[in-house]
């Protein structure tokens, strides 16, 4: 983002000093590196309100607005009538207040007007019920009527905006996720099947449908899985639904681009751990990766949303947004509990850690009236600041101080994770053990790695992994050929892969593979998966490593090459496992690969990535800092900058490795931090 912002900020110099559109000079007329914003809904507001509202951003040191991605009634009121000239009013007023935009596509909430017209356009839910207008998402997102109507009102909006100079890209729709099972999509899922499969033989056979008389004769014959099915369907399903997705973004794309600098990124918006479709097929199209990151608890865990930062982060393997977050509390959960004072920051700074180079809290002001007029606000309904404000002009505030310091940084390591929808989708609907929890699973790796090298990226296994040391692939259950051979590829050219428990079962239909797990990598690790058992209790693991207890799941382990060393063995427990492999590794050339067939719990995992990088040879991080302290690392431009975020409930003291600048603090030399509780200190190793 930070290179794209740079060329963001010559152009947009370039572009306001030759400017003929209505937009004034802005006090900042370059885009700073680091954002912080908030979704603005200037429509529900009466226009002489506006500047009221944008002078209080601008205080609070706000630059960038979200708007427009629930207007389309105010946009075209009634079909194929536009009324633009309030938005652009409102886009050029902020912009006159040093705040740019990210406008939003409309499409989220189709008006009144279309629904009643068009009903076909209306999403089918899983109970086969038709769904109604009022709320959003109401779509479907295969109907061709309805991608026609989105069609219209987004090329008015980029033929209007794609060179306002304070448009800084584009947001499509929000948060997709709704689907349909309309006739009209059923019809589209057998054609796409008809494609992917090409014969009725062919996808019998890689189905396995002789299995409960599931043949099929006819494609008509295909049904949707509404409540669960075979595997290859259930996976057939999920990845048309992707692929209709990316149709969906294409075909705002389409567009968008023709009329749109190419300064204007185009993005949506995603939700962390949401599972919804696979989206390494739909941000293939995007330009820029960002999600809405919400604490409903109150309580932040840096681990599990560092862990949905990186995924996010890998999407596009760069710098990315948060294009909502909440300011203290949300609506929506059982109990809204608002983040403690001081933690709003801790999460913009935790957010920046991770490589984000945006923050926009969702929302500036409620609605007066609405579903959401409980959420969390900048300003209440009377218009003025609530208690947080304060705290958010100070992030605010440290953006714009830090922003030329951080310009140009992003995670770079050695580390990464693998994630894949597929495994996930796999695991979840054949769990064996419903302890097994694939997110979970990621996160015990996750964490000590985090810990260790303060840097971790999270990446699909499709990728080039030849710039890692170290790739770990948690319960990578389901393995197409061609990520076999790409992870093969990254052995064999010096790469140290690591699977564990339930890797390599399935294959590209989510059918068994026909070897014993890890199927194509057995060969490769000299060794194999006899048998899995779900453990009803932790079960003794020994070696020269560990003395410890596994629990949840153990898969037995063999070795059929002398070079495959075994490195843990399970004590006694069901007979099965009793003295058998629980870990074993292979050397391969310059690389390695290892299995892990159980699960370990917190301070065995620290041992156990503790070898795993010192025999990937990964050099640990030397800033070591205390539990409940999250440290990361962001480099580039020559610089190295580490920011620490105190998430402990007690003042913590981090001694340096070495001396280090205080980038928040005038520059002092430390060899020192301490941080008080939310605290957060962003140092720079001198060059
Ligand atoms: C989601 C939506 C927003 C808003 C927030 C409230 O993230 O995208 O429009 O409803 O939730 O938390």
């Amino acid at each position: 983002m930070n290179r794209i912002f740079s060329t963001i900020a010559v152009l947009s110099v370039a572009i306001l000093s030759m400017a003929t559109v209505h937009s004034q000079t802005t006090a900042n007329s370059q885009v700073p590196p680091l954002l912080l914003g908030a979704a603005w809904y200037p429509e529900q507001w009466p226009e002489a309100r506006w500047d009221a509202d944008l002078a209080l951003m601008e205080k609070a040191h706000l630059h960038v607005v979200r708007v427009g991605e629930f207007a389309w009634s105010s946009m075209e009121p009634t079909e194929g009538h536009y009324d633009l000239d309030w938005l652009e009013r409102a886009i050029n007023l902020a912009g006159k207040h040093g705040i740019y935009t990210v406008l939003g596509t409309p499409t989220a909430t189709p008006p009144a007007w279309l629904t009643a017209k068009y009903p076909e356009t209306l999403r089918i839910d899983e109970n086969g019920r038709r769904d109604e207008h009022g709320n959003r998402l109401q779509y479907d997102w295969s109907n061709a009527k309805y991608r026609a109507l989105s069609r219209a009102i987004v090329e008015r909006l980029a033929t209007r905006f794609g060179h306002n100079p304070y448009v800084l890209g584009w947001q499509l729709d929000n948060e997709i996720s709704q689907i349909s099972t309309s006739d009209g999509a059923h019809k589209q899922f057998q054609d796409w099947l008809q494609k992917r499969y090409g014969t009725l033989d062919n996808l019998n056979t890689r189905w396995t449908t002789a299995y409960w008389s599931q043949s099929y004769t006819d494609w008509s014959q295909i049904p949707i899985p509404r409540r669960g099915g075979n595997p290859g369907l259930m996976l057939g399903w999920k990845l048309f639904v992707s692929d209709t997705w990316r149709g969906y973004l294409m075909n705002q794309i389409d567009v968008i681009r023709p009329h749109a600098d190419a300064r204007q990124f185009i993005t949506t918006n995603t939700m962390g751990f949401f599972d919804g479709y696979d989206h390494y097929i739909t941000e293939d199209v995007l330009d820029l990766a960002a999600w809405d990151d919400y604490v409903p608890n109150g309580k932040i865990d840096p681990v599990r949303n560092g862990m949905a930062h990186d995924i996010t982060r890998g999407f596009k393997r760069k710098n990315f947004w948060i294009m909502e977050t909440q300011p203290g509390f949300v609506n929506w959960s059982s109990v809204n509990v608002s983040l403690k004072k001081g933690d709003v920051r801790a999460l913009a700074w935790h957010d920046i850690a991770h490589g984000a180079d945006a923050v926009s809290y969702w929302q500036w002001r409620s609605a007066l009236n609405g579903q959401e007029e409980y959420h969390g606000t900048l300003v209440g309904a009377d218009g003025t600041p609530v208690p947080l404000y304060p705290e958010v002009q100070q992030i605010g505030a440290e953006f714009e101080k830090l922003g030329p310091v951080l310009a140009g940084t992003h995670v770079d390591t050695d580390v990464a994770m693998l994630h894949s929808y597929e495994s996930r989708w796999a695991i979840e609907w054949q769990r064996h053990t419903d302890k097994f929890d694939p997110v979970a699973e990621m996160g015990r790796y996750y964490g000590p790695l985090h810990e260790a090298t303060q840097a971790v990226d999270i990446v699909a296994p499709n990728v080039d992994l030849s710039k890692y040391k170290l790739v770990v692939a948690p319960a990578l259950n389901l393995l197409t050929d061609a990520d076999a051979k790409n992870l093969i590829a990254y052995v064999n050219g010096g790469g140290n892969l690591v699977l564990t428990a339930r890797s390599a079962m399935k294959n590209g239909d989510n059918g068994l593979q026909p070897e014993r797990q890890p199927g194509p990598l057995a060969a490769l690790l000299g060794g194999r998966v006899e048998q899995f058992y779900a453990l009803p209790e932790p079960v003794p693991v020994d070696g020269d490593l560990l003395h410890t207890k596994a629990s949840i799941w153990a898969e037995l382990l063999s070795t059929s090459s002398p070079d495959t060393k075994v490195v843990l063995r399970y004590g006694k427990s069901n007979g099965w496992l009793d003295g058998q492999p629980a870990v074993i590794s292979r050397r391969v050339g310059n690389g390695s690969i290892t299995y892990i067939g159980t699960v370990f719990d917190d301070a065995a995992m620290k041992t156990l990535t503790e070898w795993l990088l010192s025999e990937a040879k990964v050099t640990k991080s030397k800033l070591v800092v205390p539990e409940g302290v999250e440290a990361s690392v962001r480099q580039g431009n020559g610089k190295t900058l580490h920011i620490l975020v105190n998430f402990a409930d007690k003042v913590e003291t981090v001694t340096l490795p070495s001396p280090m600048i205080d980038e928040m603090h005038d520059k002092h030399t430390v060899r020192e931090v301490v941080l008080p509780v939310s605290g957060v200190a962003v140092l720079s190793e001198p060059r």
